[in-house]
């Protein structure tokens, strides 16, 4: 097993990096998360194989320094710079970061002397990492659960230790420290992983269908949606994905039709979800339904092919303070890295790109999800939106924008949710029908 050091500080990344890494080329990875930290690991360590750096971390040129003080130590272990900038391949090999990973491992392997016919091989690891939280969303476990630990701290140590065994109820509370200390995954055997991935799939589903109280269905929903999120990340489409996701969007379509009372809704949702991402999906299905029910030509199967739109238009994002992020004046300021900023700028084409490979996705529901920023490209945001969007994306977009006011601030009334909204579309029937019928009585919030 060889040892590779990652340097970043963006947690989803690394954990697809050390997942792949792990399973793929059978190396370890180990995180460190500034410059100062990386160059403490290998004063000491001496058998690193691999690094891999951003460029910076914040104002520090973290791969210039490092090619600065390799070269005055002497050491020769390679460095991959992940950048869009070729400025780099002074100081180490540039890889661009929104390669598919795949690619970008193939490389990191090449480097490693490891031949693509080893990559292909099917277990390299005897455990196979999951994110913890997806036992979070299981009562129990098909097969026995173990948990990393570094050992002495040296690389290529690693012991595995069970913490939890098949067949037995979970035990929640302790799943929930193990998050809260920041542990992202814990393992099961590698040869168990397609029987576990079959049987998450089966239970998230189950789950989702069997729900009895409206806050158990939003909870599984929720929990879903992450999970789709995390394995579109991970894998892209795959059949678990989409068997996921058809059911989720289902029980959306009914669980949202079923609501009566919006002011009621927005305060359920408020305390039974916790992400921003979820909460504001959810307002915004309602809101479309609600504006669909008052058009002349809305139909049901407009109301379904928005569910899906909610549902995947922000898909790409796994963390709720980029999706939070709605304007190019608030991106500038926002302090996030290049990679962070480059993904909420392509979030809309990314997600529809992927809603493209989806299996009979609704017609119509990636031009929606491409444009629901206002740009026809779907790179960017429109701070004014074009007339000539088609009259199901304005409809999005203003309950988007709808769900995202009210979220901002729970104290606003709809009239002057409606303001602001008169204020950032424009002045053309297409939107102006589409608010006006948020007027209605029953929005009163
Ligand atoms: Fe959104
Ligand atoms: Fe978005």
């Amino acid at each position: 097993m060889s040892n590779s050091l990652l340097i970043m500080n963006n947690s989803s990344m690394e954990n697809i990096f050390n997942i792949n890494m792990n399973v793929f080329v059978g190396s370890d990875v180990i995180v460190r998360r500034s410059y100062a930290e990386a160059i403490e690991l290998l004063k000491n360590i001496v058998n690193i194989n691999l690094i891999i750096t951003v460029d910076k971390i914040g104002d520090v040129e973290v791969a210039k320094a490092l090619h600065t003080w390799l070269g005055e130590n002497k050491v020769e272990t390679a460095l991959i710079i992940l950048t869009k900038d070729k400025g780099y391949e002074l100081y180490g090999t540039v890889i661009d970061p929104e390669l598919d990973i795949k690619d970008i491992i193939a490389i990191c392997a090449k480097l490693l002397g490891i031949s693509q016919k080893e990559m292909n091989r099917d277990i390299i690891s005897e455990f196979y990492a999951i994110p913890t939280f997806y036992f979070s969303l299981l009562e129990t476990c098909c097969c026995d659960i173990f948990r990393r630990s570094s050992g002495s701290g040296e690389p290529g140590d690693a012991v595995y230790f069970k913490v939890f065994d098949a067949n037995k109820k979970l035990d929640k509370n302790e799943i929930e420290k193990l998050m809260k200390s920041n542990m992202k995954s814990l393992y099961v055997l590698t040869g168990m992983r397609k029987k576990f991935v079959n049987y998450f799939t089966e239970k998230i589903i189950k789950k989702m269908k069997e729900a009895q109280t409206e806050d158990k269905k939003f909870q599984s929903l929720e929990g879903a949606r992450e999970v789709i999120a995390h394995q579109i990340q991970k894998y892209g489409i795959t059949e678990d994905t989409v068997k996921i996701a058809d059911t989720a969007v289902a029980e959306t379509f009914k669980a949202i039709s079923n609501i009566s009372d919006f002011k009621n809704f927005i305060k359920f949702i408020s305390t039974n979800a916790s992400s921003y991402i979820f909460k504001h999906s959810q307002i915004a299905t309602y809101i479309s339904y609600h504006i669909i029910d008052h058009m002349e030509w809305g139909t049901s199967e407009q109301k379904q092919k928005l569910t899906f739109v909610t549902f995947f238009h922000d898909i790409v994002f796994t963390d709720d303070k980029l999706a939070k992020i709605h304007g190019q004046e608030e991106l500038n300021h926002a302090d996030l890295d290049k990679s962070e900023k480059d993904l909420i700028l392509r979030h809309a084409v990314l997600a529809a790109e992927i809603t493209q490979k989806y299996p009979r996705y609704p017609m119509g529901a990636d031009i929606i999800i491409k444009q629901h920023h206002g740009t026809y490209n779907g790179i960017g945001f429109n701070q004014s939106p074009g007339t000539d969007l088609s009259p199901l994306t304005a409809v999005f977009m203003i309950a988007e924008e709808f769900s995202r006011i009210l979220l901002d601030n729970q104290s606003i009334t709809v009239e002057k949710i409606i303001e602001k909204l008169k204020v950032f579309f424009p002045k053309h029937h297409k939107f102006e029908t589409a608010i006006e019928t948020l007027k209605e009585k029953s929005l009163k919030i």
